[in-house]
């Protein structure tokens, strides 16, 4: 038995997925493996960069004390599938750990292919998110989980948080996309939480934000509420440009976005660091750059940018991949 599941860097799009708007994420082409035999007891799990053996009972519920510590994603996954049968296997990953690519959402998918092969990727995606939930404490929304489960190679992967649809878009061959490095974080204990609240917060004065318009904003009268409910909805607008700039192959107004977006995180909602923003700002002076901006939930993380083939820049150069699934 074997299953992978590939890491994700999101194109543009970030801190929407919670209030049912829109995102753009591509899987890449780093993975989490999970090897081994299924077995007719426990779940017992080894990891190439962990430590300890991870020891789930079949049938236990979600062990938030769970020693060694990345148990606690085990037992979350292992709790909500419900499996019926169990597995002993070892983890190896190319997925940086800490690093805003979902290293924790492919680790989550590749356990649970290893679990069950009877549920669809939209489902699974579904109870994943809540694994992620449970495991971390962190009420994060579905991007990664889905894109994850449905990812396309080649292709980006355009989907809706309120319908949870999904539209595979092809990354065009003729620009790249670089991933750089910039510092740890974990969303445990930073202000995640505090931005899904201050989200709730404008809802419950202008409603849904994915149906509400810059005009309705103004009728927030907290200043800091008003700026995050604005990135909301201009960023749910500049995922739909984006597509079709990319689309129609134009990939300056594509990188435009891509900066306005950064600011947007930056300013408006507050999720960037000085040391990000200073490495954008010099990304998007390289001749050759698009456009660059923060990925992923922020306070650290990685930086993505888009530039014609070829521009020498620090990082990785990511390529579009398929979803996480059994393999043999
Ligand atoms: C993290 C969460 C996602 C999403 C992003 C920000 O990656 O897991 O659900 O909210 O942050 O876009």
């Amino acid at each position: 038995m074997k299953t992978i599941a590939p890491g994700r860097v999101n194109l543009i799009g970030d801190h929407t997925d919670y209030t049912g708007g829109l995102v753009f994420p591509m899987a890449i082409d780093r993975w989490t493996v999970c090897e081994g035999a299924i077995t007719q007891d426990a779940i017992t799990l080894t990891s190439a960069d962990q430590e300890g053996t991870v020891n789930v009972p079949l049938g236990a519920t979600f062990d938030s004390a769970m020693q060694p510590s990345w148990g606690r994603y085990v037992s979350a996954v292992a709790s909500l599938i419900k499996p019926h049968h169990g597995v002993a296997a070892h983890l190896t990953t190319t997925i940086p750990v800490g690093a805003g690519l979902s290293s924790s959402a492919a680790l989550e998918l590749a356990i649970a292919y290893a679990l069950t092969d009877s549920i669809t990727p939209t489902e699974l995606a579904l109870l994943m998110q809540q694994a992620e939930q449970l495991a971390t404490g962190v009420p994060t929304g579905i991007m990664d989980q889905l894109c994850i489960a449905t990812a396309r190679e080649g292709m980006g992967t355009l989907i809706d948080c309120e319908s949870l649809a999904v539209t595979h878009i092809p990354i065009p061959t003729d620009v790249e996309f670089v991933v750089q490095f910039i510092a740890h974080r974990t969303l445990e204990g930073s202000e995640y939480s505090d931005r899904v609240r201050e989200c709730t917060e404008a809802e419950s004065v202008i409603g849904p934000l994915r149906h509400a318009s810059l005009n309705d904003v103004a009728h927030i009268g907290d200043e800091t509420v008003h700026r995050r409910a604005r990135h909301v909805i201009t960023e749910n607008q500049r995922v739909l440009d984006f597509t079709q700039a990319l689309a129609s192959g134009n990939y300056s107004e594509a990188g435009q976005l891509m900066r306005e977006s950064h600011e947007s995180l930056s300013h408006d909602f507050a999720v960037s660091t000085q040391q990000m923003d200073n490495v954008v700002e010099s990304l998007c002076a390289i001749p050759g750059v698009y456009g660059s901006r923060m990925t992923g939930g922020g306070f650290g993380g990685c930086v993505v940018t888009m530039c014609a083939p070829g521009t020498e820049l620090d990082g990785w150069r990511v390529q579009p991949v398929g979803a996480a699934r059994r393999v043999d």
